[in-house]
């Protein structure tokens, strides 16, 4: 059945000359969800949406998209949504659950790391790590600083701790990490922090170093997963949701369970890890509908092959775009070390840096939107995160070379 003019959708829409004046606005019953939900064609498709490369909140998979809005009335005959639901009752139960399981199955998570789902942001991660981890603000941590964010998670730190930044990238504009071998880790230090994907700079981790302190904590907001990991190496992995497995106001924190329970006294509620994972991430109100979400998208990436198709998929898609800048003899240039070039986020800038606004706005056009660099270091930059389609990464390059053939 089309929903043409009879949908109680079109219905509300025609009803509305202008979508901001809400005195023009004649409301319309819904009598019957369950119709609603199984029988309405989708209301988006590909065809309107368009190429978002921005670095976060970032696109998702078209398909979860279009499953979360056949589901969004009603919830699998629960006669609500999963915004509606009581974080304690069975149904929420089930998707929080299945989440979690899910993301396990995906990272092969062994059994003897916890799995939080938390608010507050990778941001909260900053002081949260420190104030779980030291036992107190004199506890020695060290920090290597491969860019913004790392450099962020190390002032943060400051407050809880005494965070040595054993190396940094900054003179170099943040362009490489740097050999493990040289890295001068302090004998007592409690955990050394990295930052596995600086989603300003471009710079990835293709390794890790060992601690000498047995914990290493990455901040793996930007590259989680997006590739496979060995869990194993870390006593903790955070990351905040927003850029490839669900929306913003959901932060994952995956934490070898021995490191849990130690918290600086003064550590508030929320920022211990202890009292969420006795309470299975349930302590207060957890951001219900956004873990519902991640759960989608955890389903979709196992679906697809998990995280080494996902991977393949990656690397392909960064090829054929570092490729293209690598070989437009310098009208492009990508700054980061090649070895070390993120997967997720392309900084890149032109030889005729006055040309920037005019290729954003000429890509905006052709449907290609969030183009424009970090306000720190300008330029481009394509965020190219799992749900970014090979087509997409395929009609940049097209509109690159372009481009390149008008204004060389
Ligand atoms: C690598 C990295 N760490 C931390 C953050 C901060 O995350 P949030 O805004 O969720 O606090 C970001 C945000 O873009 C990020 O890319």
């Amino acid at each position: 059945m089309s929903m043409a003019t009879t949908s109680p959708h079109t219905a509300l829409f025609q009803n509305r000359t202008n979508p901001f004046t809400l005195s023009s606005f004649k409301p319309t019953s819904i009598k019957c969800a369950t119709q609603l939900h199984t029988q309405a064609p989708p209301l988006t498709h590909s065809q309107d949406r368009v190429f978002n490369f921005a670095a976060g909140p970032a696109t998702l998979p078209e398909n979860v998209l279009l499953r979360a809005q056949s589901e969004l009335y009603n919830w699998r005959g629960s006669g609500m949504s999963v915004m509606e639901m009581s974080h304690r009752g069975k149904e929420f139960l089930s998707i929080i659950q299945k989440a979690e399981s899910d993301l396990r199955a995906l990272l092969q998570i062994p059994p003897e790391y916890s799995v939080l789902f938390l608010q507050g942001g990778a941001t909260s991660q900053f002081a949260a790590v420190p104030l779980n981890l030291c036992s107190s603000p004199d506890s020695a941590v060290d920090y290597v600083v491969t860019g913004s964010w790392s450099d962020k998670a190390a002032k943060e730190a400051q407050k809880y701790s005494k965070p040595t930044v054993i190396w940094s990238g900054k003179s170099e504009k943040y362009t490489k990490i740097p050999s493990f071998h040289d890295l001068e880790q302090n004998e007592n230090s409690g955990y050394l922090h990295i930052c596995a994907n600086e989603t300003i700079h471009g710079v990835e981790y293709k390794d890790y170093p060992v601690p000498k302190s047995g914990v290493l904590v990455a901040d793996m907001s930007s590259n989680f997963c997006s590739k496979p990991v060995d869990v194993s190496r870390f006593g903790v992995i955070y990351a905040g949701a927003q850029k490839n497995v669900g929306p913003s106001g959901v932060t994952i924190v995956i934490i070898r369970k021995d490191l849990i329970g130690n918290a600086q006294g003064f550590t508030p509620v929320m920022f211990d890890y202890k009292i969420h994972d006795e309470n299975n991430s349930l302590y207060n109100t957890p951001p219900c509908y956004g873990i519902y979400m991640c759960g989608l998208v955890f389903e979709d990436l196992l679906e697809q092959g998990g995280l080494g198709e996902v991977e393949r998929k990656n690397q392909k898609k960064a090829e054929i775009l570092y490729s293209a800048i690598d070989g437009s003899k310098g009208f492009y240039k990508c700054p980061v070390e090649k070895s070390v070039r993120s997967l997720m986020n392309v900084p890149f800038t032109l030889e005729k840096s006055e040309l920037e606004g005019e290729f954003i706005k000429e890509a905006a056009k052709e449907k290609m939107v969030q183009l424009k660099g970090h306000r720190s270091v300008g330029g481009m930059r394509a965020s190219i995160y799992n749900a970014m389609p090979l087509a997409g990464v395929e009609k940049l390059v097209a509109f690159m070379k372009d481009f390149q053939a008008r204004h060389a």
